[in-house]
């Protein structure tokens, strides 16, 4: 398969990115620095808008370690992409936040978003969630490499 130039810069900088995350990450530290060292570089790196974490805890997700304005704290478990990434444990790629039913709009400058459920032993711990103000920003090459990076935090729990 011939990859796009687009999709091979992304590749590279994935590659990049996850090197210097091994970097960063000090298993001394307290998970919820680790995680928050990890969101800021990926925000600051990809210029992302915003980006974090919902624990999923019975019928709610709760706002965890994030990056960027202050955002829900609460959604109900099945709403929202975040909400159905976790009771489907699908990668949902949203390339316009307007046509996805039942989206919470959190922030009206979202334009495109992707949410990684992150699963163990088939049970949903936290939602990734992360939003562009570009539209159709996310792709099949972040959701292979953010997934790589949504399992390195869950080794960190
Ligand atoms: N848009 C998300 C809500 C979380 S905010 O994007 C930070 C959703 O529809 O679940």
């Amino acid at each position: 398969m011939i990859k796009s130039q687009k999709n091979s810069d992304k590749e590279n900088q994935y590659h990049e990115v996850i090197s210097q995350l091994k970097a960063l990450i000090d298993n001394s530290l307290d998970s919820y620095t680790n995680i928050s060292l990890i969101l800021s570089h990926l925000k600051y790196h990809f210029n992302i808008f915003w980006i974090g974490i919902y624990w999923v805890k019975g019928d709610h997700l709760f706002l965890g370690p994030f990056q960027g304005m202050p955002a829900c704290t609460r959604i109900s478990n099945g709403r929202g992409v975040c909400g159905t990434a976790a009771t489907t444990r699908q990668i949902q790629i949203v390339p316009d936040v307007t046509k996805f039913e039942g989206y919470i709009a959190c922030h009206t400058e979202t334009k495109s978003e992707i949410v990684l459920p992150a699963v163990k032993e088939r049970k949903c711990l936290f939602v990734l969630d992360i939003d562009s103000i570009k539209p159709a920003f996310f792709d099949k090459t972040d959701a292979k490499y953010l997934s790589i990076i949504s399992d390195e935090i869950i080794r960190l729990l």
